[in-house]
């Protein structure tokens, strides 16, 4: 039977880190049964209490009722098996670390276990999904799906064209995009996609002014949430993506576009060299620790 966005009923999520629960959280909260994937019992678990605090925070806000929470809830089961995990499920994404060996090789592990119409697609923000594919079973059903953080508030999704992903399966994920009440833009296999490549630079930028004591992180930051009506500045926002995750962004795109606007600030070394990598370690441009 054709698969459609309609018919998908199971999902896993591979990677339970900031990402990876709110994706899960979206396909849970769109009727789609979710199995949270974490290579340990405790973090697939962290990854269910970041999902039910989520909501929780959108009961208080009255976005939605506590029954919606709790059956969203029930939808979603942790797992720490990888073949249990991706057995026999409709849809699959992978949310694990922007490294492409480590996506190739859980990629090969869970070929054996697919359906022949499991759609297959990677989280990644500026990885080669023409790449990626090269470890995938069936190239045709592999993709790029990019969530924006935090997912269940963000209504983009970058659906990513790899070269030998059909056109079936682009209409298929922009379609499933709209049930999950994303809207989604069709975009290139190029390095660091449409979304990736623009704010990066700004994010950049805005360190390199800060190195320069242009100004302060805060007063760069209001420049654009004041100036521009960015709902968050860009070193705010760095913090929040995180820096060890912006840092490998840009080291990827400086490679492959070879291009100097791509080269990563001092600043950014440092701080990750030092563990400041943002919200996630308490420390980055700002102090977290609340
Ligand atoms: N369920 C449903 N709605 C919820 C909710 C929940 N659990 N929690 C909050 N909301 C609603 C709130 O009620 C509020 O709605 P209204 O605007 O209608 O009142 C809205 O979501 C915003 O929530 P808050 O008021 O709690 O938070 P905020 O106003 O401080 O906004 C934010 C938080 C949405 C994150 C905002 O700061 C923002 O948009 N920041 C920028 C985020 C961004 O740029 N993300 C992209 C990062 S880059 C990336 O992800 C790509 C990559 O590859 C690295």
């Amino acid at each position: 039977m054709t698969m459609t966005a309609e018919s998908i009923q199971t999902a896993a999520v591979l990677g339970a880190g900031t990402m990876g629960a709110g994706i899960a959280q979206v396909l849970a909260q769109a009727g789609i049964e979710t199995r949270l994937f974490d290579v340990t019992p405790e973090l697939a678990e962290k990854g269910m209490h970041t999902i039910e605090a989520m909501l929780q925070k959108g009961v208080a806000k009255e976005k939605i009722t506590a029954e919606s929470a709790a059956k969203v809830m029930s939808l979603l089961s942790p797992c720490s098996d990888l073949e249990v995990t991706v057995s026999g499920v409709d849809l699959v994404i992978e949310a694990i670390p922007e490294n492409a060996e480590l996506k190739k090789q859980v990629l090969q592990e869970n070929a054996t276990h697919l359906t022949p119409n499991t759609i297959y697609a990677s989280n990644t923000s500026s990885l080669s999904i023409t790449d990626l594919a090269e470890a995938a079973p069936y190239p045709d059903r592999y993709l790029g799906l990019h969530f924006f953080n935090p997912p269940p508030l963000m209504k983009l999704l970058e659906v990513v064209h790899g070269e030998k992903t059909s056109s079936q399966t682009i209409d298929l994920a922009c379609d499933l995009a709209k049930r999950l009440g994303k809207h989604p833009i069709v975009v290139k296999d190029v390095p660091g996609f449409a979304s990736s490549r623009l704010g990066l630079v700004l994010g950049l930028e805005a360190m390199r002014m800060l190195e320069e004591g242009v100004a302060s992180a805060e007063d760069i930051d209001a420049a654009m949430t004041l100036g521009y009506r960015h709902p968050m500045g860009p070193l705010k926002l760095t913090d929040w993506v995180g820096l060890d995750v912006r840092l490998a962004i840009a080291d990827h795109l400086a490679k492959e576009l070879n291009d100097q606007r791509f080269a990563a600030p001092e600043i950014l070394r440092d701080k990750v060299a030092r563990g400041e990598l943002g919200k996630k370690s308490g420390q980055g441009f700002y102090g977290w620790e609340d």
